[in-house]
């Protein structure tokens, strides 16, 4: 155990202005679960990267230290144009670190919660981005496990053809699956349980194919505006995980062509056997469904002027900017 007294303490303003290892702190970007990210500046290279420090109660935990070294050496080995890269990892006074490339723009759940469902063909965009690097990964034997939109880095594109880039972030270093297969104390679910799959949940093992069923979760939010699975409490969304149908994507969203609903009930199948080998697999059928059958007359909202699902909420100053265009930061590195 190590004590509390260190370089970060869990306040994150404190550590604006300071330097971690070899970055000098600039800004926070975000937060999640077990992580708070921020903007900061590479004194060696002279190049802005997003740190990650790993909250210090997890860093204190050996099990948690040796699996999140581990798999940061995983994720920095990952080299494909839609995966975030890994510069560095390592530790300084106590704090695991995680140095990637500044992403400018902002990430999917954000993009939902302030647009609302994204037009079919937004969506099959960004899925297939997603899925090329989740099957990259699997072919490297590597399982995301936490597939979900806060995960998804959204910058703006190249030209009006890609007019998105985006980047999935966060390989395994959950604490969602950490919770689910016993390595936390206490077994609270930190985060979201939208886009979890059966097995994760009943302790199977994994593979790519829980990538596949929560990319198909993430997807039927894009589309729909909302997850597949909506409960009052955690136990009975991991009920529905397991046991429940998912309301079929057309009822969920009028206007949606039908001939997606089976696409997504393979996709979101409870066995894994049952579901597409791969995650462009699946994305391959929802574009199939998507361009063969057209969708029925429209009686409510239509798709391609979606309207915000749920109130934005609050965001850091630098993330209140729209997705693309003139942004939060127009100094960052260049994509790939
Ligand atoms: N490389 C990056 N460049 C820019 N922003 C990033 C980068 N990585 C993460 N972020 C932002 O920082 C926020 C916090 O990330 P973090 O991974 O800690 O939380 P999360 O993904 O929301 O939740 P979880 O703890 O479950 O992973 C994210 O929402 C994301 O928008
Ligand atoms: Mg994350």
């Amino acid at each position: 155990m190590r004590s509390g007294t260190g370089l970060f303490s869990g306040r994150p303003s404190e550590l604006i202005g300071r330097q971690v290892a070899g970055y000098r702190i600039e800004s926070e970007i975000g937060r999640g679960g077990m992580a708070v990210v921020y903007r900061a500046h590479d004194l060696r290279l002279g190049r802005t990267v997003a740190l990650k420090l790993l909250a210090p109660e997890l860093a204190r935990n050996d099990t948690f230290r040796r699996r999140f070294i581990h798999e940061s050496q995983v994720a920095a080995s990952l080299d494909h144009p839609h995966i975030v890269p890994v510069f560095e990892a390592g530790e300084t006074d106590g704090v695991l670190y995680i140095a990637m490339r500044y992403v400018s723009g902002s990430d999917l759940r954000h993009l939902l919660d302030v647009r609302g469902p994204l037009p079919p063909s937004d969506a099959v965009r960004i899925a297939a981005q997603v899925a090329s690097a989740l099957d990259a990964a699997h072919e490297h034997g590597l399982v995301h496990r936490d597939v979900k939109p806060g995960n998804i880095l959204v910058a703006e594109g190249t030209d009006s053809d890609h007019p998105e880039y985006v980047y999935l972030t966060d390989f395994g270093l959950t604490k969602k699956s950490l919770s689910l297969t016993g390595f936390t104390s206490v077994g609270q679910f930190v985060g979201t349980l939208d886009y979890v799959s059966p097995e994760q949940i009943s302790g199977r093992p994994v593979d790519g194919r829980c990538d596949v069923y929560g990319l198909s979760c993430v997807v039927y939010e894009t589309l729909t505006g909302r997850p597949p699975f909506q409960r009052d409490d955690d136990m009975a969304l991991l009920w529905a995980h397991q046991y429940d149908e998912p309301p079929p994507p057309s009822e969920a969203r009028p206007g949606l062509a039908p001939a997606v609903d089976p696409v997504f009930a393979t996709a979101l199948a409870k066995s894994p056997d049952a579901r597409h080998d791969t995650c462009l697999a699946f994305v391959a059928a929802l574009r199939a469904a998507l361009t063969a059958a057209p969708a029925p007359p429209r009686t409510d909202p239509e798709p391609d002027a979606p309207t915000p699902a749920r109130p934005a909420p609050p965001r850091p100053p630098d993330w209140a900017a729209p997705a693309f265009g003139p942004d939060r930061d127009r100094s960052g590195p260049d994509r790939p």
